[in-house]
């Protein structure tokens, strides 16, 4: 299948996605978000790829849903299509993804980057849910995602001025994990991603389910949650192994089972 709107690369065992819009700023058309669900999903059931990199352009990582696309569009059918609902396919990604963010990141730009697991940020990047200047509201997820990441208040101040943050901001407030120079993110991002592409799938696979159980779940039902999610990893080869490898001082060699 060939792509309009996104690049994709495989370096080892990492699957690096690349946003290449570059006239929109990556604007989120539902030709790119189709490319992009679909990249992720056949990413996730390749067993070859073991973790995915998620990236767009210097200038912008992506601007927010495409706003020429909407103008027209009126609720019934909105309601009706249950317009950009299936953005949210991409937090049932199993895989570990990490969005590698340089420039903007706005509106559904910022959202797409907090569906991701892990966000690290180029120098430049900035972040923001400037929907309220355009007479909506942030609808993919950030009135949820936000809170959650950098508190009510400066959430809330953000989500009804519109205004941004740098991504030295970002990194304070713990939505990004580290900042980068602009033009090494994307090679630090790989080789994050790669890392964890070498430790075990399906250990890797329900370490992530266990900490996004932490954002749904009360605290007892998370811990019950992810003790019962340690047990069953004694059913792993790959447990073994990474322990016995531990006492007799060499390298683990996983196997994915
Ligand atoms: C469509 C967009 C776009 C967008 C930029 N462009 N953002 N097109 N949808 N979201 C286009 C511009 O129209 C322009 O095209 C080209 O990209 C370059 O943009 P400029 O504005 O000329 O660049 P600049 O002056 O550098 O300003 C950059 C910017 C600004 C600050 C990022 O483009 C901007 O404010 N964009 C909109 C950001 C926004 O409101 N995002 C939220 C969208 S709502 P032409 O053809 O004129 O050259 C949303 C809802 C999420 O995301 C729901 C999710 C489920």
């Amino acid at each position: 299948t060939t792509n309009n709107f996104i690049l994709t690369e495989q370096i080892e065992k990492v699957l690096l996605i690349t946003l290449n819009k570059p006239k929109a700023l990556n604007s989120l058309c539902s030709g790119l978000v189709s490319e992009v669900l679909c990249a992720l999903k056949a990413a996730d059931s390749n067993p070859a790829i073991g973790s995915i990199v998620l990236t767009g352009s210097q200038k912008a990582f992506a601007a927010g849903a495409d706003i020429k696309e909407m103008e027209t569009r009126d609720f019934s059918s909105v309601a009706k299509d249950n317009f950009l609902m299936n953005w949210e396919d991409v937090a049932l990604i199993r895989k570990p993804i990490i969005a590698a963010v340089n420039g903007y990141a706005l509106g559904g730009g910022c959202e797409l980057a907090m569906m991701c697991d892990i966000i690290i940020a180029g120098d430049k990047a900035q972040f923001g849910q400037p929907e309220i200047k355009l007479g909506t509201i942030p609808g993919g997820g950030g009135t949820q995602r936000l809170i959650r990441a950098i508190g009510k208040s400066r959430a809330m101040e953000l989500i009804l001025t519109g205004d941004f943050i740098t991504a030295q901001e970002a990194k304070e407030r713990g939505l990004v994990s580290r900042i980068e120079p602009a033009d090494k993110l994307v090679e630090e991002a790989v080789k994050m991603a790669k890392k964890i592409a070498g430790f075990s799938q399906p250990v890797v696979a329900l370490a992530k389910e266990c900490v996004n159980a932490a954002y749904e779940n009360t605290l007892k039902s998370g811990l019950l949650y992810e003790k019962r999610v340690f047990h069953s990893t004694f059913a792993l080869e790959d447990r073994k192994e990474g322990m016995n490898a531990f006492s007799q001082r060499r390298q683990a060699e996983f196997k994915d089972r």
